[in-house]
């Protein structure tokens, strides 16, 4: 452990971890059990376009979210860019959005021929705020996106009353809250759709992969044919929607055999994220000025991440201890900051007034190391880190200044 403030790497000393401790989940399959699932597909020379693994994984997912339709997809980005431009109706107009949120999301509207339109979130489930899109809905709105965070769900139930009242349709990106409840019911059948992703730093990993959940079955035929370039030939024959823009966004047999082992490992998936949230909790609970975002207390939630808030009772602000800390081997990020209206991710020249919650949000966080390549023993370092930043109260600060001068 560091005993004077010149052994911090920042100034020039040995960083704690020589690899990074990353915070992505990361969890890997027994390699044989892999290649088992994946036998079955080689065994039948279909290795794509729809293969037995898919068909399996699609399955699984479904009863997994207790919903009618799963369709598998090469990532969860092309999902909701599926789902933006099939709601738009081939008309370019906005999707309501957050803006403190993932950095992908304005991205995937203008591929989808739609711009973003930012709204202000819930200061504490930083969901969507019900009243800021109200307020947003106009006539060029063609979809409503709403995002489940890790801590919480939000208030699903009030984003899709404002939808159905405006007719407008509304979808989730639920990455985040794979395996998560709203109401004690599980995530997946909520809104027109849900958005998840198959990415190995997610909970669920298919090396790469997505997928949407839905239980409207027109919808899944749509997204069916969607996925697999529209091929005249393959239409449904109760798809009478001219609008639709194909894609190959097919998942492959090798992916799908990753994810396929993933489901059946997400308990103790979870259950290993508790105890690394749990170790989080008690190493920095006795520090004044830091707290960790909680999660809900009355759903069932996955614990895949640590997000700590640092406010004006620690020396450092979260800028120096996210620079302190990326020197010492943390591979982390502020949390949804800058908010996506401020960042280089907005369309030039959109015109975005001040979203409060959000803009005092994207200050306060830090994201922690977490997933299967961080020990309980790493985060009690990293804990004590924190301790040591304390102790030093301002020198740190002040010589991280001066560095900067
Ligand atoms: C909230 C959120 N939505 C969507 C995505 C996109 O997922 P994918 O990498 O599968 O395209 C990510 C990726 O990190 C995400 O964090």
């Amino acid at each position: 452990m560091k005993s004077h403030i010149d052994e911090l790497a920042v100034f020039g000393g040995p960083p704690l971890f020589a690899t990074p401790r990353p915070i992505g989940q990361l969890s890997t399959p027994d390699v044989e059990n892999y290649l088992e699932v994946l036998k079955e597909s080689f065994d039948a020379r279909h290795l794509t376009n729809d293969g037995p693994v898919v068909r399996k994984l699609e399955k699984k997912l479904a009863a997994f979210h207790e919903v009618s339709h799963c369709i598998c997809l090469a990532n969860a980005g092309l999902g909701l860019m599926m789902l933006m431009q099939l709601f738009s109706g081939g008309k370019r107009g906005e999707v309501i959005m957050p803006a403190f949120s993932y950095r992908g999301l304005p991205h995937f509207a203008q591929w989808a021929g739609q711009m973003p339109c930012f709204c202000d979130v819930d200061p504490q489930t930083h969901f969507l705020g019900v009243k800021s899109v109200e307020k947003s809905i106009t006539e060029r709105t063609t979809s409503i996106l709403g995002v489940c965070n890790f801590n919480d769900p939000g208030d699903i139930d009030g984003l899709t009353r404002i939808a159905r009242n405006h007719a407008v349709p509304v979808f989730l990106d639920s990455v985040y809250a794979v395996g998560s409840t709203y109401k004690n019911k599980i995530l997946g059948s909520f809104t027109d759709a849900e958005v998840y992703s198959l990415h190995a730093t997610k909970l669920l990993n298919g090396f790469e992969g997505g997928y949407i959940t839905t239980n409207d079955d027109e919808l899944a035929q749509k997204l069916v044919w969607q996925r697999n370039f529209t091929i005249p030939g393959l239409r449904p024959c109760t798809v009478h929607f001219e609008s639709i823009v194909g894609i190959n966004a097919k998942l492959n047999e090798m992916h799908a055999a990753m994810a396929i082992l993933s489901i059946d490992m997400i308990d103790d998936i979870i259950a290993r994220n508790f105890q690394r949230f749990d170790a989080y909790r008690r190493g920095l609970e006795t520090i004044s000025g830091l707290s960790l975002l909680p999660y809900s207390q009355k759903e069932k939630v996955n614990y895949q991440m640590a997000v700590v808030e640092i406010d004006d009772k620690f020396p450092l602000n979260r800028d120096q201890m996210l620079t302190l800390l990326r020197a010492e081997g943390c591979g982390i990020s502020p949390y949804y900051s800058p908010p996506l209206h401020l960042s280089e991710h907005c369309p030039p020249g959109l015109k975005v007034s001040d979203l409060p919650t959000t803009q005092n949000l994207a200050k306060k966080y830090l994201q922690l190391p977490v997933g299967e390549l961080v020990s309980t023993e790493d985060i009690e370092n990293i804990c004590q880190l924190f301790f040591f930043a304390q102790k030093w109260d301002g020198e740190i600060s002040a010589r991280l200044k001066r560095k900067v001068s």
